[in-house]
């Protein structure tokens, strides 16, 4: 080659491509020797310009300069874009020798769970279920159940009042009478389950807010052995088919008569150990006959009308199903209480 502006060029153009380390490194090389305004292209328009007999042998060093420049460019951009290419994956490469992080599924809170069996089983008995307001008025909490201001029942059952006439329900029983206004005359077979809230200082038996399930059936000829007949099937169903029921008298302002109704006690069978306190039995609701009061209050004829009411602590019922030391565990929401009745896979 001889013309010397040329292989000045040349010279300069791989002194700058070798010491390109990057594509942009490379694709400023490219600008600077094969763009349109680049020295080169100068020269490519000088062949015109030139006498025809040195035409041919300079367009010709100026075609291999240029060819030159262009194989060496694309070279090393090639080079350099492998190199930046291995050095993205070995920066992004996953170690699948890594262990897989374990899916951590919830798991029910053993409440809910025994609340939708017990709803199931007075389901598949023909209940239906009602509802009614946990904001409550004194008269729907207490009056219509036969329990008149200053009665001293009303003292076991202290709660939140948010003011002189309404307050946050004791129990479900209200919604008897909310039930019995609705059906105006008409049978019923109800359950309601429901939080009920009391002023209570919290302990390992005691919180200010439980939940209960409400039963009320109400038709003619409706017996004490109805009310017996349903909760002995109930505790069959919920507690394993071994379990005996027993009925004891008791006292409820809206039942005549009431009973207490006690199970036997799954640890000992009704011998009789330190869970049952010796007595075989453990105690799981409360009952009896709809009072004649509370019918008549709420547009039943009692002399027509009969029928049986229940009521049952849910909490209650899922400390002995899984035998839980403490009612506060149910609202803690502490995972590790509430891991251990994930369902099994
Ligand atoms: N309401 C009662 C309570 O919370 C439980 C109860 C007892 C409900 C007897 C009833 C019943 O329907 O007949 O202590």
């Amino acid at each position: 080659m001889k013309n010397e502006k040329l292989q000045q060029i040349l010279k300069s153009a791989l002194e700058d491509i070798a010491a390109s380390q990057t594509s942009e490194d490379i694709a400023n090389c490219r600008n600077k020797y094969l763009a349109k305004k680049s020295e080169l292209s100068g020269m490519s328009s000088l062949i015109g310009t030139l006498p025809p007999e040195e035409r041919k042998d300079f367009g010709a060093e100026v075609f291999q300069t240029k060819s030159e420049i262009t194989r060496l460019i694309e070279e090393k951009s090639k080079e350099l874009q492998n190199k930046e290419l291995e050095a993205k994956l070995a920066k992004e490469t996953i170690d699948i020798s890594l262990p897989g992080r374990e899916l951590n599924p919830g798991s029910r809170n053993p409440f809910y769970i025994v609340k939708d069996e017990m709803i199931d089983i007075f389901l598949g008995m023909g209940f239906e279920v009602a509802d009614g307001p946990e904001v409550e008025t004194d008269k729907f909490n207490f009056e219509l159940l036969n329990i008149p201001q200053d009665h001293p029942a009303r003292d076991m059952q202290d709660t939140f009042y948010i003011n002189d006439t309404e307050l946050l329900r004791t129990h479900t029983s209200p919604v008897q009478a909310h039930t019995m206004e609705k059906a105006a005359g008409k049978p019923i077979r109800i359950i309601c389950p429901g939080k009920t809230y009391r002023r209570d200082d919290d302990d390992a038996t005691h919180s200010h807010q439980f939940a209960q399930i409400e039963g009320l059936v109400v038709d003619k000829d409706i017996n004490i052995g109805h009310l017996k007949a349903t909760l002995e099937l109930f505790a069959k169903r919920m507690f394993g088919e071994k379990r005996e029921i027993r009925l004891r008298s008791s006292y409820f302002p809206f039942t005549e008569p009431s009973v207490e109704v006690d199970i036997t006690c799954a640890n000992c069978g009704g011998k009789g150990c330190n869970m049952c306190k010796g007595t075989g039995y453990i105690e799981i609701l409360g009952g009896g006959m709809v009072h004649p009061n509370v019918l008549k209050m709420n547009g039943y004829d009692p002399e027509q009308y009969s029928g049986f009411a229940f009521g049952i602590g849910i909490e209650r019922v899922a400390i002995l199903r899984y035998g839980i030391d403490d009612i506060r565990k149910f609202y803690q929401n502490d995972v590790r209480f509430l891991h251990q009745f994930k369902k099994k896979a």
